[in-house]
């Protein structure tokens, strides 16, 4: 058997031309563009290509977007300060802070102090709460782009009622804040059955095995291998790692691809599945967290 691949980079060109479409509505409509902010601390590159990659794919939609890049001794206060200045500046929108941030901040409280209306991570603890308590508002963007994914793999078109995830059995495996924990609160929230597994579950190979739904975001390279999966059941691999091998360097997900394959009914492949839906679902964010400031500004007037 050979998996259907799940073209992340198609779906997320075709939400990225929606988007467009209502950026630039918008922006006849307010005399001005969705603004996003984004900062980025110290020199990682691979933080500074994926903010780079955000604040083009911004500039192609429409978006108007800024760059915070401060050193990576910046102090927690100085961070702290910058936030408050971007909560008060009127023509941002949208507040990214890219994670990682360098060891001596503690990135809880830099998150605490974006603005919830303009965390466009949906980091915020408000956020991450009413997420997990069924009221979402502002939804983390990797997670929101594997749901998408899974919906389009299932032929589910958001049309309302029971979807077609409700009942299946989802095993999101890796429990972080960014993607494993929200991930599970989406899936709960579709209907589904589902297991938040990571490094300390039992028997995580069994584990994994009763999935119909396996979401892998454990940062691990290749980990979860193909005897891991139930034939016929859907993949979302959330990992990007750079790893070297034969001399050469390349980028692999958390799932064993080339095992994997053969056994799933569907699979995102890495790069150009998960990756450019994050993007996707960022301009997404900012582009909903624009309506909704303009809508509460309405409502006092
Ligand atoms: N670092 C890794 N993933 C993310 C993300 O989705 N948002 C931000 N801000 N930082 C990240």
């Amino acid at each position: 058997m050979s998996a259907m691949i799940i073209d992340g980079k198609e779906l997320a060109r075709r939400t990225r031309a929606r988007l467009a479409g209502d950026v630039a509505a918008v922006t006849e409509n307010f005399g001005a563009a969705p603004g996003l902010a984004a900062i980025l601390v110290g020199d990682d590159p691979a933080s500074e290509t994926y903010v780079r990659t955000k604040r083009r794919q911004a500039a192609e939609c429409g978006i108007r977007s800024t760059a915070h890049h401060l050193a990576a001794d910046t102090t927690e206060a100085d961070l702290i300060k910058l936030v408050h200045a971007l909560n008060g500046d009127e023509t941002v929108d949208a507040i990214l802070v890219q994670l990682p941030l360098p060891g001596h901040i503690a990135s809880h409280r830099v998150l605490d102090t974006v603005l919830p209306g303009k965390d466009v991570d949906g980091f915020h603890s408000r956020n991450a709460g009413l997420l997990a308590v069924g009221r979402p508002e502002t939804v983390p963007c990797t997670p929101r782009g594997c749901l998408a994914l899974l919906r389009h793999a299932h032929g589910d078109d958001d049309s309302g009622g029971l979807g077609k995830l409700a009942g299946l059995h989802a095993v999101v495996v890796g429990r972080s804040s960014i993607v494993g924990r929200p991930m599970a609160a989406l899936l709960t929230a579709e209907n589904c059955t589902v297991t938040l597994a990571h490094s300390r579950t039992r028997s995580l190979p069994e584990v994994c095995r009763q999935a119909d739904v396996l979401v892998a975001a454990t940062g691990r390279p290749e980990m979860v291998r193909g005897d891991w999966i139930q034939p016929g059941a859907t993949v979302i691999d959330v990992g990007i790692n750079r790893i070297e091998r034969g001399g050469a360097s390349r980028l692999v997900g958390d799932v064993a691809f080339d095992e994997a394959q053969h056994v799933a009914g569907a699979i995102t492949p890495v790069p150009g599945g998960v990756g450019p839906m994050t993007v996707a679902y960022l301009l997404h964010n900012t582009v909903e967290l624009f309506h909704r400031r303009r809508a509460d500004e309405a409502a006092q007037a």
